[in-house]
């Protein structure tokens, strides 16, 4: 019999991709095939993200496309999966009449019961957080391609007052370091050769034989010296001197940090919940950069925060000058509903406000980009073969240690290859360099 297909779009974090390739992984256990092509597909599940009011927006606006859809095949199912499922419950039934099922992140082992309902005709809905789920049996489907994502561990309780995830995610808990392991190992013997680790905060890592987040690093790096290891995100309240040595001594695990500032002014760290000063962030920079000497550092950035002044909007500049990031996120704040910040402070900044502050720190984060890539010219760097470049067949990519992408000639690499290239020019947001072995 032919298989049913399903088409899926993820949005938002990288913890949203890593949790459609479970929830594909569970479908194809369920005599589902995964098509691309969304006019073929008989379900189609969008992962949603809540995280600013804006990724909401365009999710809304897809599913407004998904209408013809349902009218050339009435038995088309659509299901809203994750963040944006949690966060508005049965309420998106009554808002967006095209949803069949609800479902929230930590249920997708119910999907197939759920579609089952569904296909009935009744609209099904399952948003209960878990306090253990971890889908650490569950070995997620992968696409094609040398990396892969490995979730370590769900859930944050760091209550930011300006985020959503907390509630949209719930509690904290832990893979145990042996399902992490072995992943690693059966994506490496499967030509996996860099895997990222995932978490909210991935310092909170706490599994329940006391492993910390640096010795679950190094059991990764151990896998294999040809697998690379990366993680997101790290809160800089939890990043420990241990982690920093760890990356430090292991070649495998990469020279690359996202360490999320959100705001260079005390004041307003204090209004976001973020448990660090300017100056304790700093002393973990320089501690960073002690350490790992060619450690590449990025972070996130949230411009106009509820009363934010000018001043707070420079003291932000400042320490990115000081840091030099080699890369950002930078985002207007979004209010969410029932967060803190929702509760306690005005959304008060001016949208034209803003959207000039985000504007400023996003030249600002250009030039700072381009200055570190400047300073790479005449350096030599391992790099992992990614693809073709998508600009000329001629060239290949890849990304260094610090993740910067890195454009050659090609040659007989292939995929998965590691390749020495000394960097000759640069751009904003490449370096280009030649083969030397
Ligand atoms: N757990 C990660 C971040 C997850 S959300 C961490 O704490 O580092 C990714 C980024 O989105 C955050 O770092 C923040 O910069 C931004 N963000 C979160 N909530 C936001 C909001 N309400 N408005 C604008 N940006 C927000
Ligand atoms: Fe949100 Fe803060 Fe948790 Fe990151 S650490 S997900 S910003 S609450
Ligand atoms: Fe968005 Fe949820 Fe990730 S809100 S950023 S998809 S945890």
């Amino acid at each position: 019999m032919e298989k049913r297909k399903l088409y899926m779009e993820t949005y938002g974090c990288q913890m949203n991709f890593s949790d459609s390739q479970i929830v594909g992984s569970i479908m194809t256990d369920h005599e589902f095939e995964i098509t691309e092509n969304i006019a073929d597909a008989d379900l189609i599940f969008v992962n949603t993200c809540s995280i600013r009011e804006h990724a909401e927006q365009r999710i809304r606006a897809r599913l407004r496309e998904f209408k013809r859809y349902k009218k050339i095949n009435p038995g088309l199912k659509i299901g809203l999966l994750g963040c944006m499922a949690e966060r508005l419950k049965e309420e998106l039934l009554e808002q967006e009449q095209l949803v069949d099922m609800i479902v929230g992140p930590d249920s997708y082992r119910d999907l197939p019961r759920l579609l089952n309902i569904a296909e009935t005709g009744q609209k099904a809905v399952n948003v209960i957080l878990s306090m253990d789920e971890t889908y650490a049996d569950i070995s997620p489907i992968h696409t094609k391609g040398v990396s892969s994502f490995i979730s370590i561990m769900r859930g944050c309780e760091n209550f930011c007052s300006y985020c959503v995830v907390p509630f949209t995610r719930g509690k904290e808990r832990s893979r145990t370091p042996q399902t992490i392991v072995e992943e690693a190992q059966r994506l490496f013997n499967e030509g996996v050769r860099e895997v990222t680790l995932l978490g909210q905060n991935v310092n909170s890592y706490n599994s329940e034989d006391g492993t910390s987040f640096a010795q679950l690093l190094e059991k990764v790096a151990l896998v294999n010296p040809l697998l690379r290891v990366r993680f997101a995100t790290s809160h800089p309240k939890d990043i420990s001197n241990d982690l920093i040595k760890t990356i430090a001594r292991h070649t495998n695990i990469c020279k690359s940090i996202h360490l999320p500032v959100q705001s260079g002014s005390d004041r307003m760290l204090k209004l976001m919940n973020r448990k660090y000063t300017r100056e304790w962030y700093l002393e973990k920079i320089n501690t960073i950069k002690r350490i790992i000497p060619d450690c590449a550092l990025s972070t996130d950035i949230i411009a106009g925060f509820s009363s934010e002044s000018e001043e707070d909007h420079i003291e932000t500049m400042e320490l990115m000058k000081m840091v030099g990031y080699d890369y950002a996120f930078m985002f207007k704040y979004s209010e969410r509903p029932n967060t803190l910040a929702a509760k306690k402070y005005k959304d008060d900044i001016d949208e034209e406000v803003k959207g000039r502050r985000l504007q400023e720190i996003i030249d600002l984060q250009q030039e700072l980009s381009y200055q570190s890539n400047l300073k790479d010219i005449g350096k030599t760097f391992e790099v992992l073969v990614e693809n073709i470049s998508k600009k000329s067949k001629e060239e290949m990519s890849g990304r260094n240690s610090q993740n910067k992408v890195v454009v050659f000639p090609a040659q007989h690499h292939k995929q998965g290859d590691y390749v020495q290239v000394e960097v000759i020019s640069c751009t904003t947001a490449t370096l280009r360099g030649k083969v030397v072995n």
